[in-house]
C-alpha cells in the first residue's frame, strides 16, 4: 500500500504508474514506458490521445467563457452539440439533456421516464426493468436498474427490487437454444417480467445494445431489439438504450441501435461523446417525450450544477467534427473487421478461448477452462486479473473482467482501441495479447492452479 498519497485510490493496494503523456494509440508513463491503449481506459478514448483539434477547441471555449449556470444562461457550445446529435441520432431523438457522465445520463433517463408518465396521467408507473448481467452505472438509481450481481451485492438493501429479465447472450443462452432455431425467449422474458409486476407499474426498460463491461461485447440476436420494441409498445413501456459504451461510432455505426433500425425513446451517451478529453454525458430524448413537457408547460424536475458545461460541450462538438472529417466511424467498422479477423486467426482455436464477439472496434474475448463444455475457469483463479496484469506489464492495456456468466463465474477481456489504430498496431496488439494469454495460463500452471 502506498503510504505517501492522500488520494483515496480505487484500489489502495495496487501500484499505479504516473501517466505522463498520451500520443495517438499510446499512453506513456513518467519512466518513459509506452503502453498500447487497446481499450481507451474503459472504452472512452475513441480518437486516441493528444488530439490537438479537440484541445484547441477546449482552449478556445475557455477564452470565451468557462462556466455559466444553465438555470441562468444557455451557451453556444451546448446548442451546437445538441443540434449535431439530433442530426446523427435515429429519427425523433431531437433533444439532448447534458450531464457529466454515464451514470448521470442513466439517472436522468430513469427520472425522465417517471416524470413523463406522471404527466401522462399514469403516476403509478415508476419501475425501470433491466436485464441480468447488465451495467448502467454506479449511482444508486443506475445500479438498481442494472443486473450485475457482484456490483449490486454490497448495496442490495439500498436498491429497489425489480423482476429479473434474462440477457440476450447467444453463446451462453439462458434458455439453451441455438440462435438459428430460437423463438427469442430472452425477449419474451421481458413480457413475462412486465406482467409479473403489472404493466401499470413499469415506466421503462433499459438495455445496452451490446453488453459491455459485465459480459464482454455481447452482440444480441439480429431480431432481439425489434421484438423488444414491440413488447415495450404493447405495454406502454419506454425503451431506454444505454449507449454509454457503444455510442459515437464504437461499433462501426454512429449508434449501435442503428444496426437493427430500432428507435428507442431515450438514449444515454457518455464516454465517446468527448472521447475522454473532458467528462460529459447526455440523454437524448424523443420528441414524443419532450412534446409532452412542452405542451403542458412543465419543467423536468431534476438537474446538476455542471449540466451543459461549455467546456464539455465544446469538446463534444470538436470530437464529432473530428469523427466526421476523418471518417472515423467508417474506420471503426473497417479496422474492427481487421481486428476481429486477426483475433480469430490467432486465438480462434486456442484451447482456452470460448468466444470472440463484437462489432466494429468493440470486441470481447471470453476465456474458458474447457471449450467443449464452455466450463469457465474457477473464479478463485481470477484468470482475467492475471491476464490483465501480464498484458499491462508487457505494455498492452486491455479491459479484463470476471463474472461474465453470472457476476461470479466467467472471464473476458474487452478490446476497444482508438479508431485511429493502424494495421501495424493491430498486429502488435494481437501478438501481445496472445503472449499475455499464454503467459497467464503458464503462470497459473506454475502455481499449480491449472493442470499442466
Ligand atoms: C453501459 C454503461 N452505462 C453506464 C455507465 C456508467 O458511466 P460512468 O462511469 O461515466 O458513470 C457505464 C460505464 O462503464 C457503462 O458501460
Amino acid at each position: 500500500m502506498n503510504e505517501d498519497t492522500h488520494v483515496f485510490y480505487r484500489n489502495p493496494f495496487a501500484h499505479y504508474p504516473v501517466v505522463a503523456k498520451g500520443e495517438g494509440a499510446y499512453l506513456i508513463d513518467e519512466k518513459g514506458k509506452k503502453y498500447l491503449d487497446a481499450c481507451g481506459g474503459a472504452v472512452v478514448s475513441s480518437l486516441g490521445h493528444g488530439v490537438k483539434e479537440v484541445a484547441e477547441a477546449i482552449k478556445a471555449q475557455l477564452d470565451v467563457v468557462e462556466f455559466a449556470h444553465t438555470s441562468q444562461f444557455t451557451n453556444t457550445a451546448q446548442e451546437e452539440l445538441a443540434a449535431l446529435l439530433s442530426e446523427l441520432a435515429p429519427g425523433g431523438l431531437n433533444h439532448a439533456y447534458f450531464v457529466s457522465g454515464g451514470s448521470e445520463a442513466v439517472e436522468s433517463a430513469i427520472k425522465m421516464a417517471r416524470a413523463y408518465w406522471v404527466q401522462m396521467g399514469r403516476p403509478e408507473k415508476w419501475m425501470v426493468i433491466g436485464r441480468e448481467q447488465s451495467y448502467h452505472g454506479n449511482t444508486l438509481g443506475a445500479l438498481a436498474a442494472g443486473g450485475n450481481r457482484w456490483r449490486r451485492a454490497l448495496y442490495e438493501p439500498m436498491l429497489y427490487q425489480r423482476p429479473r429479465v434474462a440477457p440476450c447472450f447467444c453463446y451462453r443462452c439462458p434458455f439453451d437454444k441455438d440462435p438459428d432455431h430460437c423463438a427469442l425467449e430472452c425477449a419474451e422474458d421481458l413480457e413475462r417480467a412486465i406482467l409479473e409486476v403489472g404493466p401499470e407499474k413499469v415506466s421503462a426498460f433499459i438495455a445496452e445494445p451490446l453488453v459491455g463491461a459485465t459480459a464482454g461485447a455481447v452482440v444480441p440476436h439480429e431480431h432481439y431489439f425489434r421484438r423488444i420494441r414491440e413488447i415495450c409498445d404493447r405495454y406502454d413501456v419506454l425503451l431506454i438504450a444505454d449507449e454509454v459504451m457503444t455510442g459515437l461510432g464504437r461499433t462501426g455505426r454512429w449508434f449501435a441501435m442503428k444496426h437493427w433500425g430500432v428507435v428507442p425513446d431515450m438514449m444515454c451517451l457518455a464516454k465517446g461523446l468527448a472521447a475522454g478529453f473532458v467528462p460529459i454525458g447526455a440523454t437524448l430524448v424523443h420528441d414524443r417525450i419532450t412534446d409532452t413537457f412542452h405542451s403542458r408547460r412543465n419543467v423536468f424536475q431534476h438537474g446538476h450544477t455542471y449540466m451543459g458545461h461549455p467546456l464539455a460541450a465544446a469538446a463534444g462538438v470538436a470530437v464529432i467534427k473530428y469523427l466526421k472529417e476523418h471518417k472515423l466511424v467508417e474506420r471503426s467498422q473497417k479496422m474492427g473487421d481487421e481486428l476481429m479477423a486477426r483475433l480469430r486467426a490467432a486465438l480462434g482455436d486456442h484451447p482456452h478461448v470460448g468466444d470472440i464477439r463484437g462489432r466494429g472496434l468493440f470486441i470481447g474475448v471470453e476465456f474458458v477452462a474447457d471449450r467443449a463444455t464452455k466450463a469457465p475457469f474457477d473464479p478463485e483463479l481470477a484468470f482475467h486479473r492475471v491476464l490483465g496484469e501480464i498484458a499491462f506489464a508487457k505494455g498492452l492495456i486491455i479491459y479484463p473482467m470476471g463474472g461474465t456468466i453470472d457476476g461470479r463465474r466467467g472471464d473476458h477481456v474487452l478490446i476497444a482501441p482508438p479508431f485511429v489504430i493502424t494495421k501495424a498496431q493491430i498486429g502488435r496488439l494481437v501478438e501481445m495479447l496472445v503472449k499475455a494469454v499464454d503467459g497467464a495460463i503458464e503462470r497459473l500452471r506454475e502455481q499449480g492452479k491449472l493442470p499442466g
